[in-house]
């Protein structure tokens, strides 16, 4: 038997129980719509290679990091000085996380501006309404695990926050702190969930938001509709396999050689073990994607028309919150020049802008 014949009899082996050329057939029927604002359609591919990368060196810390306030801070000093490349594995993670909530944003407002979410996408943008506070989930999880000053106190003043809410505050405080303080009891929960409870219903949401893509296929905005039936011209597409793959990998290449640029030249630091009893250092600050929450509640005077400035800030953003879920059940019928459309729109923007100046104060070096 040649090579050739023995590659060819492996290649029916497989095929015969898995059916590769039938995911190769869907692949290319598969149609992608080709417009001026086709390249928003890389965004979710791109959230998805991101993640990829998250899960991959996030089990390679695994295997050294541990999880008790008595030796999360030494097991990750030990990672970044002793284990080869332990420093790169753990600078890959930090910044391909923020990386991702970065590149979630771009895929989650041009699906709201290009209108995606319309019928019969409104599950899909729900799920992935639930996979971005998912996201939010696993960063704010994930920094208090190396147990440094900063993580410690941004963790401290983040749960205090949840303490405020109205009815549930007190209930979730204890839950994600494990007591009434931050202990090495908070430092474990937030390591479960870090590990295994936000992993598995990204799994199963992620999972759903995916199906629901490949059976709607990707959507075409409202105005580029309306534009090609003004023209009298069909739209033109373009086959996913291999066409749009090959572009995504093009980007995913590049996403690899920036956060290998960033990891590198910009080793993600470690800091100060964290002390319970100090007091806390100045300039405490959240991490980017939760600034402009953040800032808000800074901004605040302590008490509005005799109500707690702080709890009406939490309620103001958890009413943000809900709009931003319910989105097409709202703008049911977004056609160009509705009403709601373009109030949606501009709400959006103002949304957008908001959020980028309250996260520049923030960060802005005082
Ligand atoms: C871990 C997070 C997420 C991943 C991995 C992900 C992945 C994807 C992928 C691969 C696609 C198909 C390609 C594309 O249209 O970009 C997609 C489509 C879509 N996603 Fe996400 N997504 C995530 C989060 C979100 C969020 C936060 C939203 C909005 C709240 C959202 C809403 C949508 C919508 C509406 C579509 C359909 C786009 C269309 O048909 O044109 N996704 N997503």
């Amino acid at each position: 038997m040649t090579t050739r014949e023995r590659l060819a009899a492996v290649q029916e082996w497989v095929e015969v129980r898995v059916g590769i050329s039938q995911l190769i057939e869907m692949g290319r029927e598969k149609k992608v719509p080709l417009h001026r604002h086709s390249f928003w359609y890389y965004m979710g591919g791109m959230t998805l290679f991101l993640f990829g990368i998250q899960v991959g060196t996030g089990i390679l810390l695994l295997l050294y990091y541990r999880p008790s306030s008595g030796e999360a801070f030494e097991s990750v000093q030990f990672l970044m000085t002793r284990v080869p490349f332990g420093w790169l594995i753990r600078s890959i993670h930090s910044w391909s996380a923020n990386l991702l909530v970065f590149v979630l944003f771009l895929h989650m407002f041009s699906a709201f501006f290009l209108k995606a979410f319309r019928k019969p996408r409104e599950l899909t943008w729900l799920t992935g309404a639930v996979l971005l506070a998912l996201m939010m989930g696993f960063g704010f999880s994930g920094y208090l695990l190396p147990w440094n000053t900063l993580a410690f106190f941004a963790t401290q003043v983040g749960t205090e926050v949840a303490g405020r809410v109205p009815v549930v505050g007190e209930f979730a405080l204890r839950l994600l702190r494990g007591g009434d303080q931050v202990t090495g009891a908070t430092l474990t929960r937030f390591y479960g969930i870090h590990v295994a409870i936000l992993p598995a219903l990204t799994t199963v949401i992620l999972g759903a938001h995916l199906l629901f893509v490949q059976k709607h296929g990707m959507s075409v905005p409202p105005q580029v509709e309306a534009d090609a039936e003004r023209a009298g011209k069909p739209l033109g597409s373009y086959p996913f396999l291999p066409n749009f793959l090959l572009r995504d990998a093009i980007g995913w290449c590049a996403a690899l050689g920036v956060l290998a640029g960033l990891a590198a030249l910009f080793p993600w630091e470690l800091g100060e073990k964290a002390d319970p009893f100090a007091s806390a250092p100045a300039g405490i600050r959240p991490e980017w994607y939760f600034g402009w929450m953040f800032q808000t509640l800074k901004m605040l005077p302590p008490h509005i028309l005799g109500f707690e400035g702080e709890v009406l800030g939490i309620l103001a953003i958890t009413l943000g919150f809900i709009i931003w879920f319910a989105v097409p059940f709202l703008d049911r019928t977004p056609r160009p020049g509705n009403r709601v459309t373009r109030a949606f729109a501009v709400g959006g923007w103002l949304a957008l802008l908001y959020m980028a100046v309250a996260t520049a104060m923030v960060y802005w070096p005082q």
